[in-house]
């Protein structure tokens, strides 16, 4: 049957025996009659070896003449081999060559953030950006197993929709048949009828802001996951959003520890992230931020003063998330700093049932969630105070007339998280094909 395709990752069974393995040559090198091709395939990397003992004359020019990032199909038996990536090496029988990859724009040299964004479709390919999407690809798994195993339905949102969710200064409008419908910038609101149908559910979906503002934390295009749980009240939410993050830790540091050393990420600070996390109220974080160290560092890093009754800025996160070395949650804003439909503290109607969750290392917000009003009057009263199309909602105060229930949930960033755990500055490296303020390409 001819000699097996292998892949990196599973050479161990193949141990002693010929494979063909199957990549694209990421590093030549020859000395003498030797020459060494670092492999890539989608799995791993490896060290292929051709010698002019073994091979013909013909083949050990045609190696030595292959460009960075041509794709090849290499013949050879694994050996094992301690101090090779890995722990194995190829020793090459016989190399095809598949698409040769002359002028092959990325070099070894260091190139600029945004040169590397303009080539991303292959910039994908080179080690950094390679792990950290395993790594996303890794925390959507958790995602979905986390829920599933807790008996929740999955229920997609729609992406095109008649009205805002998260306000309306972030919308993309578009034309719909001569009507305006608009990106999705939250499935949440789709996410409450249908609580009411399975109890448990999620979305989990690209959702969609016009942010003008140029941050390392935004993106005009993101993935959010969203559950929603009827009965609840924001602290059950609150004990599953530490539960949920926890658990998607654990399985990243489980499954994905040699992406996060390609990355460099000092795992310490993501090892023991036990619950519970902190929590403090808007009202105790805003006495934090007021103390004169942290005004004066904000003040230091050229960011604007905290000003109490305010929503909370980008340096004010970083403050609150540097306090505890793990994720801390702020509950219960001020009502006006807040989205519409969140339901007011019955305590203090001044202040809004709901919670942020701020990573350490300036990662910010990561999760924001609240429960929800479910009272038709109050709902309507505050639908027409932020300026909203009734007609647009009517079947969203219908589930306040029928049988509505307390309940309540929150997003998630994909993005935020995962920078946060790879460690990596900026969002726009964190999705395979990030949309900015500046960025539609590729
Ligand atoms: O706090 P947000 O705006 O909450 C909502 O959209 C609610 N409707 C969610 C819910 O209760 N079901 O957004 C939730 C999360 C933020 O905490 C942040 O992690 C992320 O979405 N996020 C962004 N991520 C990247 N780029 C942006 N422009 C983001 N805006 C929000
Ligand atoms: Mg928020």
């Amino acid at each position: 049957m001819g000699t097996p395709v292998a892949r990196i990752r599973h050479l161990a069974d193949h141990s002693g025996s010929e494979v063909r393995l199957q990549g694209w040559v990421t590093h030549l090198r020859s000395k003498g009659k030797i020459a060494f091709v670092v492999l890539r395939d989608g799995t791993g990397i490896c060290q292929c070896v051709a010698s002019v003992r073994d091979v013909s004359e013909e083949v050990f020019e045609r190696i030595c003449g292959l460009a960075h990032e041509s794709a090849v199909e290499v013949v050879g038996v694994v050996k094992e081999d301690s101090r090779a990536p890995g722990g194995f090496e190829i020793g090459i029988s016989d190399i095809r060559l598949i698409q040769g990859a002359e002028g092959y724009p990325i070099g070894r040299k260091e190139h600029g953030i945004e040169f590397l964004l303009e080539h991303r479709h292959l910039w994908m390919r080179h080690r950094r950006p390679w792990a950290t999407l395993r790594v996303r690809d890794e925390v959507i798994k958790a995602v979905r197993d986390f829920y599933y195993d807790r008996d929740f339905v999955l229920i997609d949102s729609p992406i095109l929709t008649p009205a805002a969710c998260e306000g309306t200064s972030t919308l993309f409008e578009t034309d719909y048949f001569n009507d305006k419908a608009y990106l999705s910038q939250s499935g949440q609101l789709y996410l409450e009828p249908a609580c009411l149908a399975f109890e448990k559910v999620y979305c989990l979906g690209p959702t969609f802001r016009a942010e003008k503002s140029k941050t390392r934390r935004h993106l005009t295009e993101f993935w959010m996951v969203e559950p929603e749980v009827a009965w609840a009240d924001l602290d059950e939410i609150m004990r599953l959003a530490e539960d949920f993050v926890a658990y998607i830790v654990e399985r990243v540091l489980e499954n994905r520890r040699e992406e996060l050393t390609i990355l460099e990420r000092d795992t310490s600070k993501l090892e023991n992230l036990t619950t519970p996390f902190p929590r403090l109220s808007y009202d105790e974080a805003a006495e934090i931020l007021t103390r004169e160290e942290n005004v004066a560092r904000a003040k230091e890093a050229g960011a604007p003063p905290f000003e109490p009754g305010s929503d909370l800025g980008a340096m004010d996160e970083t403050i609150l998330g540097d306090l505890y070395g793990k994720p801390v949650m702020i509950h219960r804003y001020p009502v006006e700093v807040k989205a519409f439909y969140m339901e007011p503290d019955p305590n203090d109607p001044s202040r809004a049932l709901c919670v942020d969750m701020i990573a350490p290392e300036g990662y910010g917000e990561i999760i924001g969630g609240s429960q929800r009003i479910y009272d038709h009057d109050l709902l309507l009263e505050r639908i027409e105070e932020h300026g909203l199309a009734r007609e647009a909602f009517q079947w969203y105060l219908d589930i306040r007339r029928y049988g509505g229930v307390p309940h309540a949930g929150f997003g998630m960033g994909i993005e935020r998280m995962v920078a946060w755990l790879c460690g990596v500055h900026h969002l726009r490296e964190v999705i395979p094909y990030p949309r900015t303020l500046q960025r539609i390409y590729p």
